[in-house]
């Protein structure tokens, strides 16, 4: 009987799996649905593409597509890039610590670009739809979208929006906090670019029954693990490591 079950469920996994793609928003636009908006911000280009720019792989979602998939293969709706330039190098590595939330060119205009794109829907769907907006960030973009609800480097906090938030996973961010229940993952020490405690716990008594934001110990950036190849690869395979986790604790959510 179990196992009968258990082939059924494998079945209907397999029919209904359709993996999808998240082209940018500004060119494919987003369309008002019933089913989930999914927004993902991808991590620091490592291509190098131009600062102030969308480079052209702002597309690449760094296997956070698979999370959108499932959600979207349940829920219905679809998945968008967040526009933004990712940047690497002076902008964001250089300048971050010593400037720290201040002034940091890619995160900016992140954060405007989220800001924006999550209220221009919602203001323009929801009177013939429930908007529900989901969040995915990985590394860099992790950072971005927290501060996409929060507030940070002069923006505001999304606090008129938050019931359109129907759920979001993180992975990464150097923005990280250890120990709060919104937390996910085994990391004890917090990020490079750790958020103060006001606003962490806003974010956290706010999103934490809703959004996870994974860490693994010993991650580069948001564990402050270190700079060696150990500590690089753990943040590299952040997604890979979470995705799973996330897709279980988001699907009951949509
Ligand atoms: C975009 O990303 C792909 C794969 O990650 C890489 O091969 C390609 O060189 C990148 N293109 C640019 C213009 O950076
Ligand atoms: C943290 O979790 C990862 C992924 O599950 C695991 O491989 C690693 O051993 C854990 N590290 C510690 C210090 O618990």
């Amino acid at each position: 009987m179990l196992f009968t079950q258990h082939l059924l469920a494998l079945a209907a996994l397999a029919v209904s799996t359709l993996a999808i793609d998240c082209p940018g928003s500004d060119t494919a636009g987003t369309p008002c649905t019933s089913g989930v908006f999914v927004l993902s911000a991808r991590g620091t280009d490592e291509s190098s593409n131009a600062p102030f720019q969308n480079g052209p792989n702002y597309t690449d979602q760094q296997g956070q597509q698979d999370v959108a998939t499932a959600l979207v293969n349940k829920a219905g709706g679809y998945c968008r890039s967040l526009p933004y330039a990712a940047s690497p190098g002076l902008l964001y590595f250089v300048s971050a610590p010593t400037r720290r939330f201040n002034d940091i060119a890619s995160i900016n205009y992140g954060i405007k670009q989220g800001q924006s794109i999550i209220k221009e829907y919602v203001n323009r769907c929801k009177s013939t739809v429930n908007p529900r907006v989901i969040l995915l960030g990985y590394s860099q973009g992790g950072q971005v979208m927290t501060s996409v609800l929060i507030g940070g480097q002069g923006y505001p906090t999304l606090e008129d929006y938050k019931q359109y938030i129907t759920g979001g996973a993180f992975f990464a961010s150097p923005c990280f906090v250890a120990k709060y229940p919104i937390d996910g993952g085994n990391s004890t020490t917090s990020g490079l670019f750790a958020r103060g405690p006001i606003s962490y716990n806003y974010f956290s008594t706010t999103y934490s029954n809703r959004l996870r934001n994974y860490c693994q110990a010993g991650d580069e950036f948001c564990a402050a693990g270190g700079f060696a190849d150990a500590n690089i690869a753990i943040h590299r395979n952040s997604v890979n490591t979470y995705k799973q986790e996330a897709i279980n604790f988001l699907l009951p959510l949509v």
